[in-house]
């Protein structure tokens, strides 16, 4: 998709918005440590300080390792844009590299792949994208645990003025992943029945939500009942509290031994073999992250006596292009205007605090998007 249609797509589905609302996030939890401010964006683009304070990673370990200090970003190059951050989504794949799951590119580094914010500084070339700017972006280059920071300009996907930066940066990495799952990895049909554990995480209850619009019937797994109440809110048709519950057994009753056509299996280890059980014949096996840890070596065998087909996808190689990363942000932010997708900002924390924030997201504590504001 090329910038002028997805503009055109955007421009298209805002028509669907009121024009005097913003869309919000629909659902602001207590938990929230800053206020959220508006959208509208009224201050100046300086950008003369070139230290700017970020959090750090000089040691792989707890959350204890971000560390609050200055560093120098400079100014953009050919192709590049600096941007002020005014929010940045925390994702579980932050934890990975903070643990050392993941390998950083450098040490020490600056986490954070998600955020939003104001295009400060635009280097040489086209770019098409202007100063003022709201801007936002999902994957490489990590670094967006910071007040400011340098992109390329063929990886920012502009942002509808109508949608508060929280909300932009609580949605951005987390409803592509639940857009290329659902729509292009394996593609969600009325009729079809599928399972989608961690339900009321970020990534869930995205996914939850999108599958009910798109004629599923959902089967989502949570930890507790509270998020079980969520779950039903995002539209699962059941819910099970796996750490209660045999969710294998349950699946098996609630489809009458039929089994699942997929699984989005994003909590690994823990899950990974009881989701193989789950499917049915020919089911697809989704296996899209490891929140308990690596599952272990599958036996080609294990796949066998169903014909499972198995995929260990990332959002990264489904937005190679820039037709395909507007596509899939298009699509997203179709769905969230036209109140598809409600987005839960559950828990923001200042940037300053994203150790808590790290901590509050590995012990099982937030449910929906977690947030930091600068
Ligand atoms: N492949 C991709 O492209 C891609 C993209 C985005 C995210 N992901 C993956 O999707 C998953 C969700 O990401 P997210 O940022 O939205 O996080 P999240 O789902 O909000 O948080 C993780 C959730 O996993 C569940 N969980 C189960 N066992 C756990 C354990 N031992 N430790 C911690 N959590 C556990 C918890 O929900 P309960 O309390 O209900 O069990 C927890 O709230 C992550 O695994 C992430 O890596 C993959």
């Amino acid at each position: 998709m090329s910038l002028l249609k997805y503009q055109n797509l955007l421009r298209h589905s805002l028509l669907l918005i009121p024009t005097t609302r913003t869309i919000s996030s629909s659902f602001v939890s207590s938990s929230s440590r800053v206020t959220l401010k508006s959208p509208l964006i009224t201050e100046a683009f300086s950008s003369s300080s070139e230290m700017v304070k970020a959090i750090r990673v000089h040691e792989l370990g707890g959350p204890q390792v971000l560390k609050w200090e200055d560093v120098e970003i400079g100014e953009p190059k050919e192709g590049e844009v600096r941007v002020k951050n005014k929010a940045i989504g925390v994702n579980f794949i932050d934890v990975y590299f903070r643990q050392g799951v993941y390998k950083a590119p450098s040490s020490p580094f600056t986490p954070g792949m998600e955020a939003v914010g104001i295009v400060t500084a635009v280097g040489a070339g086209r770019t098409g994208i202007q100063v003022g700017d709201l801007v936002g972006y999902a994957g490489q280059p990590m670094g967006s645990y910071a007040e400011e920071q340098i992109l390329p300009a063929n990886k920012v996907i502009p942002i509808p003025s109508s949608i508060e930066p929280a909300v932009a940066a609580s949605v951005l990495l987390k409803g592509m992943t639940a857009q290329f799952l659902l729509r292009r990895c394996f593609k969600v049909e009325p009729g079809h029945t599928i399972l989608v554990h961690a339900a009321a995480g970020g990534v869930g209850s995205l996914l939850c939500q999108w599958a009910n619009a798109l004629g599923a019937t959902v089967i989502g797994t949570v930890s507790n009942k509270e998020k079980a109440a969520q779950a039903k809110e995002d539209g699962c048709h059941h819910v099970i509290i796996y750490k209660e519950e045999d969710f294998v057994a349950r699946v098996n009753e609630i489809t009458s031994g039929a089994g699942v056509e997929v699984v989005y299996d994003s909590v690994g280890k823990d899950t990974f073999e009881g989701s193989l059980a789950s499917l049915k014949l020919r089911g697809y096996m989704v296996s899209f992250g490891q929140s308990s840890g690596s599952p272990d070596p599958v036996p080609l065998s294990s796949l066998a006596a169903k014909a499972l087909f198995l995929t260990r996808p990332s959002l990264f190689q489904y937005v190679i292009t820039r037709d395909e990363l507007l596509e899939a942000a298009g699509e997203l932010f179709a769905n969230v205007a036209s109140g598809v997708l409600k987005i839960r900002v559950n828990h923001t924390y200042p940037l300053s605090e994203a150790a808590k924030a790290h901590e509050d997201l590995e012990n099982r504590k937030t449910s929906g998007s977690v947030v930091l504001i600068p």
